[in-house]
């Protein structure tokens, strides 16, 4: 299994991860409109390739956690997907491993998921015990938190504020 960053012609295949992974096109059009917006990193867009096919992809996107005080940058994982047929394989803990590995290594401080259990494995604790909100409530779904760096939330607290290629995916969240 490699993981690499995403190249153009991966394009469609990650298109058909995540159409097939969450049965709408939500995470596609936001991957889409994501890469249209300033500020787009493809660095931070990493695909797992087994034996020259790609199977998986994930994304880091940057967000703020905004207070009345002050407004703090973190980067936040989304969306990340596997084909069924490859899962089980690792790819999704590369994925996950390699984007932690990039972020600390850029000096980032703070990552951010909506997501189950999985992600415990890598450190992600409950951002709403830090004191870090999502803007409206999800069902089923609770924001985690990862400190890229020892105690790098001490002190952070507020909710977070998403790039504007979000607002259609989050507006079908609270649907
Ligand atoms: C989550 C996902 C990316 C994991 O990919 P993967 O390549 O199978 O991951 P790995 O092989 O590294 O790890 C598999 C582990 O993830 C766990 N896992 C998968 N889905 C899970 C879920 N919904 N809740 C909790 N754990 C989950 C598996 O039980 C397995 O656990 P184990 O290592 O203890 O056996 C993949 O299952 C997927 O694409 N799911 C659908 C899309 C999705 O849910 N994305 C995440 C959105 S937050």
């Amino acid at each position: 299994m490699i993981i690499r960053q995403e190249r153009k012609e991966d394009f469609e295949t990650i298109d058909r991860i995540h159409d097939s992974a969450f049965g709408h096109d939500w995470e596609s059009r936001l991957i889409r409109a994501l890469r249209e917006e300033e500020g787009y990193d493809p660095a931070l867009s990493l695909v797992a390739e087994e034996g020259g096919k790609v199977v998986g992809h994930i994304l880091f996107s940057r967000v703020t956690v905004e207070s009345p005080v002050s407004s703090v940058p973190a980067l936040i994982l989304a969306p990340l997907a596997v084909f069924e047929e490859y899962r089980g394989l690792k790819a999704g803990t590369m994925l996950v491993s390699e984007g932690i590995r990039i972020a600390k290594e850029r000096g980032e401080k703070l990552m951010l998921v909506y997501g189950h259990r999985f992600y415990e494995r890598f450190g992600f604790t409950l951002a709403h015990e830090k004191g870090i909100f999502r803007p409206n409530p999800v069902k089923g779904e609770v924001v985690r938190i990862l400190e890229l760096e020892e105690n790098a939330a001490h002190g952070v607290m507020g909710v977070i504020k998403y790039p504007v290629s979000f607002r259609p995916l989050i507006e079908e969240w609270y649907n």
